[in-house]
């Protein structure tokens, strides 16, 4: 009787046990369960202000860097890709077309800058735009020399020497008139330079 009497009564101490433990348990679970969710949501909610705030503290930093280079669209990328490795205001002492800046650029792939398609395609457009070859010069073409003729209104050696043997033989040139008085020269080359003659 006391063998059985101790299994019984052992038997109903381990079933409260077991129950108590499944409720405690469960309830435990849930609890935390929900905690979890609770902070799931509070990370979702904190996580995207948290992300960009540095991006856009540093975008704007690197925007506002360098005054001296405008402040146009794709001086971020600019800034950020080409200061790398020099200051980015050397630019500032080139001046060329689209093609001369898209040769800079892959200079420096070469060299190694760091960026991707859209970047390079970026900084080629706010180096064209704000870097752009300088207006053509005007040539005077009763000062200058047969090499500027040649060179500067792209005429060849022949035609520009020409033009300065007319000159010192019959004076200034007035107009480009004048100018087609001189045989030698190919008159719709004239005609293609005419904005940049000056007398
Ligand atoms: C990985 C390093 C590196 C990065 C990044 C870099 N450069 Fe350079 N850059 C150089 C070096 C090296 C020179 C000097 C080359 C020389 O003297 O010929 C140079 C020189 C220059 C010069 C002067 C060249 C000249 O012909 O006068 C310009 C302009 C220039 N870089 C523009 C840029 C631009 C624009 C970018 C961004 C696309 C850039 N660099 C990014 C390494 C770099």
């Amino acid at each position: 009787m006391k063998k059985a009497g101790k299994i019984i009564f052992g038997g109903w101490v381990r079933m409260a046990c077991l129950v108590v433990c499944g409720v405690a348990l469960s309830v435990a679970c849930a609890l935390t369960l929900r905690t979890t969710d609770a902070q799931a949501q509070a990370t979702q909610s904190v996580t995207p202000t948290t992300a960009q705030a540095p991006a856009a503290t540093t975008a704007a930093k690197v925007a506002g860097a360098y005054p001296e280079l405008p402040a146009e669209q794709g001086k971020d990328v600019f800034v950020r890709v080409c200061s790398q490795c020099h200051s980015p205001d050397n630019v500032m002492a080139l001046a060329q077309g689209r093609e001369g800046w898209e040769n800079t650029v892959s200079q420096m792939v070469g060299y190694g800058a760091q960026g991707s398609d859209d970047d390079f395609t970026t900084i080629v457009a706010y180096l064209a735009k704000n870097f752009p070859a300088p207006a053509a010069a005007k040539i005077n073409v009763n000062r200058a020399t047969a090499q500027e003729l040649a060179t500067g209104l792209s005429l060849t050696q022949t035609e520009a020497q020409a033009i300065v043997q007319y000159r010192q033989a019959n004076g200034d040139f007035k107009s480009i008139d004048d100018l087609k008085k001189v045989t030698a020269v190919d008159a719709k080359k004239l005609d293609a330079v005419k904005d940049r003659l000056a007398f």
